[in-house]
């Protein structure tokens, strides 16, 4: 048996959630996140000392059990000095070489476990069905043509590196969409590329953060962002977005979680796991929030040209001339070119106040040297005329049309319930628990891609506490979604957990 399976066996026995232990942990100040249990559960790491010992007093089970076969270095969690030395100790004569202590507190599960095990059933020669990451390409959503033939015509001229924060062809005309957006206050040099928003989000975060400054997260969250903020340092403090209201922000559970260590809020609008769009009122009301707490603002606008049903999006930056604001977007999912590594942000409002943090911005912008540069080529060939992706989100398109086939198909499903997802490519459906004894979304994650083929990503996988919500992502043609949908259906016909 591994550590995990042992913990699992554990919690299992003793009626224990993954949260039922963080909220243990936080009773006896035992700093423990929900990412390190998940981390535990998962199998990717193993837990310190101090904690293997709090689990093992929690859950009732014996210490050496628990921890059978797991070396016990210390008292205390290893320094990451005494862990390079203990890197440095050889093992039957062979020097191993250990993550950094940098990464324990890092989880992305939309590429975890389950995804791992997909993998090897396709190495098998099984055929999986795949609704779980957010590549419109293999699924036939292709680059206009526009798009491929402007970068091929200036490959020549994209050999070297650009600035690093881009060539001013594309900064002029992010620069000119961002005016359209209304965002206040932005010029040519407040703008820079990335390998991706990706790129950016770790960029924007490792020059702010010191060890113990928080960032307010949504959850359910795109995981890139808390496990970049654990990353630089910080400590990602987790907001509720709200089912019931369309998975609008919850502002006063935000309020709540705003402490004095608080230095900036993230919200992600259009959302990705739930597909939801944030009214100017939501938005109004965190700007409100961040002004009475001096607290900037980041606002991943990704999918902010894939939005349904006529409606419009607003960037939050627009409403908050008076705050520092930086606003992420890219090319990645609105022109299909995921692949082609392209994204940008923009600092907007007011920039006195973020005079030195731009500064560090500048010093890491320098140091990548600069974005892929031809894909910063195709910018302003993209951004501006006949915007094909505007084709797919109408009736009759395939985005819209697939939208409303998961949505009826998931709520003809007994023990499902669904909000609506109004843009981007996603939705996130509700588990009724009770009903299929579910305790770990994972397993259920597993067992659907054993039984069925099916791969979703689980709940925990976008930081949601509960093991009651999984994500689809429905890119994959009518054809393929109806098939997955009859056979998810069947599933549940019989599954229970056990
Ligand atoms: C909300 C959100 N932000 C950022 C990204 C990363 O995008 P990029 O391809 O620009 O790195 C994704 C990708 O799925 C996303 O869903």
């Amino acid at each position: 048996m591994t550590f995990a399976e042992r913990l699992k066996q554990a919690m299992k026995d003793r009626g224990f959630k993954q949260v039922d232990l963080v909220r243990a942990a936080a009773d006896t100040n035992l700093k423990l996140g929900k990412s390190h249990v998940s981390q535990y559960v998962a199998g990717k790491t193993i837990p310190r000392e101090p904690v293997m010992v709090f689990l093992a007093k929690t859950l009732k089970c014996d210490l050496d059990w628990l921890r059978d076969g797991i070396e016990v270095k210390t008292a205390t969690s290893p320094s990451p000095e005494m862990k390079k030395e203990s890197e440095r100790i050889p093992m039957n004569g062979r020097r191993i070489f250990k993550k950094s202590s940098k990464l324990d507190n890092v989880l992305y599960d939309v590429r975890g476990p389950v995804l791992d095990e997909a993998n090897r059933m396709e190495a098998e020669g099984k055929q999986i069905l795949k609704l779980n990451i957010g590549n419109p390409a293999p699924f036939g959503f292709r680059t206009p043509d526009e798009v491929v033939h402007d970068m091929s015509v200036q490959l020549t001229e994209t050999e070297g590196y650009s600035n690093s924060k881009g060539l001013f062809s594309a900064r002029k005309a992010i620069m000119q969409y961002s005016q359209i957006k209304g965002l206040p206050n932005v010029t040519v040099d407040d703008i820079y590329t990335g390998n991706g928003v990706s790129e950016l989000i770790q960029l924007s975060l490792n020059a702010l953060l010191d060890e113990g400054d928080e960032v307010l997260i949504p959850s359910p969250d795109y995981p890139l962002w808390t496990a970049c903020v654990n990353l630089a340092g910080g400590t990602a403090v987790h907001y509720v977005c709200d089912e019931q209201s369309d998975w609008y922000p919850d502002l006063e559970d935000m309020r709540k979680k705003i402490s004095d260590k608080t230095k900036a809020i993230v919200i992600i609008n259009p959302n990705n796991p739930t597909g939801a769009l944030y009214p100017t009122e939501i938005l109004e009301k965190i700007v409100e929030l961040a002004r009475e707490f001096q607290l900037m603002i980041f606002s991943d606008e990704i999918y902010d040209r894939l939005v349904m049903d006529g409606l419009s999006h607003t960037s939050i930056a627009s409403l908050a001339p008076d705050l520092f604001c930086v606003t992420f977007s890219g090319l990645s999912k609105s022109h299909m070119i995921a692949g082609y590594r392209i994204g940008w942000m923009v600092l907007s409002g007011n920039k006195n106040l973020a005079k030195d943090y731009i500064a560090g911005l500048n010093m890491l912008s320098n140091m990548r040297l600069c974005s892929n540069v031809p894909a910063q080529s195709v910018v302003q060939t993209a951004l501006w005329g006949h915007q094909s992706v505007n084709d797919y989100l109408v009736p009759g398109g395939r985005i819209y049309e697939q939208r409303e086939f998961i949505y009826n198909a998931l709520q003809d499903i007994p023990g499902i319930s669904v909000v609506k997802p109004k843009a981007a490519f996603y939705i996130f459906p509700k588990i009724d628990t009770k009903m299929y004894n579910i305790t770990d979304d994972e397993q259920f994650a597993l067992d659907l891609l054993h039984e069925k083929k099916i791969l979703i990503t689980r709940g925990g996988g976008f930081n949601w506490d509960q093991p009651d919500h999984f994500r689809i992502v429905y890119l994959p043609r009518i054809e393929v979604l109806e098939e997955a949908m009859g056979k998810m259906k069947d599933f549940f016909q019989y599954y229970k957990q056990l």
